[in-house]
């Protein structure tokens, strides 16, 4: 991989990942979408027939197995925080990049969202809790880190290359 995205969901992961992708001409991977293929059910389905110790098991296996492509992978916002994931990011020499994102923003954004199981579980209260105790292992595993909040996905996707 040329570049690792970590950040909260809805910090842009996916969009800006793929922009950056596009812009390197070099492909994108999306571990969320990694983990739906080899599960063959969607991430909602996941955590609500198996759990999510089974989630963050397939999650560290797509991970282990995405450090040795080629291009950009976009994480999910739970990814750094379990030890074994944070141990691998930490060791690796593929930049890790943080997209920084206020709790307004992550409001604003998850609002109406169906898809994200800890989103409904949580509530949005609960979600901004969840960051503030994310927050620093975030910091810790990434290497440099982009407030987001006031640019454009292609702005974020432009300061990253130029920080690459
Ligand atoms: C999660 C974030 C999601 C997905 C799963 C759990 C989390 O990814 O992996 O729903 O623990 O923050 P996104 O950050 O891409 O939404």
């Amino acid at each position: 991989m040329k570049a690792i995205l970590v950040g909260f969901m809805g910090s842009g992961k996916t969009t800006v990942g793929t922009l950056l992708a596009q812009k390197l001409g070099i492909p994108y991977h999306d571990l969320d979408d990694m983990i739906v293929s080899s599960a063959g059910k969607s991430i909602k389905q996941i955590f609500a027939e198996d759990g999510e110790p089974t989630f963050r098991q397939l999650e560290h296996d797509a991970l282990k197995k995405a450090l040795k492509d080629d291009g950009i992978l976009g994480t999910g916002g739970g990814t750094p925080i379990q030890t074994a994931n944070f141990e691998l990011l930490q060791a690796t020499e593929i930049p890790v990049v943080l997209l920084d994102v206020m709790p307004e923003t992550i409001i604003r954004r998850l609002a109406s969202d169906t898809e994200r199981p800890l989103a409904k579980q949580l509530g949005l209260n609960g979600l901004v809790d969840l960051k503030g105790r994310r927050d620093l292992k975030y910091e810790q595993v990434s290497d440099f880190r982009v407030a987001t909040d006031d640019l454009t996905p292609l702005q974020v996707a432009e300061v990253i290359n130029q920080n690459l």
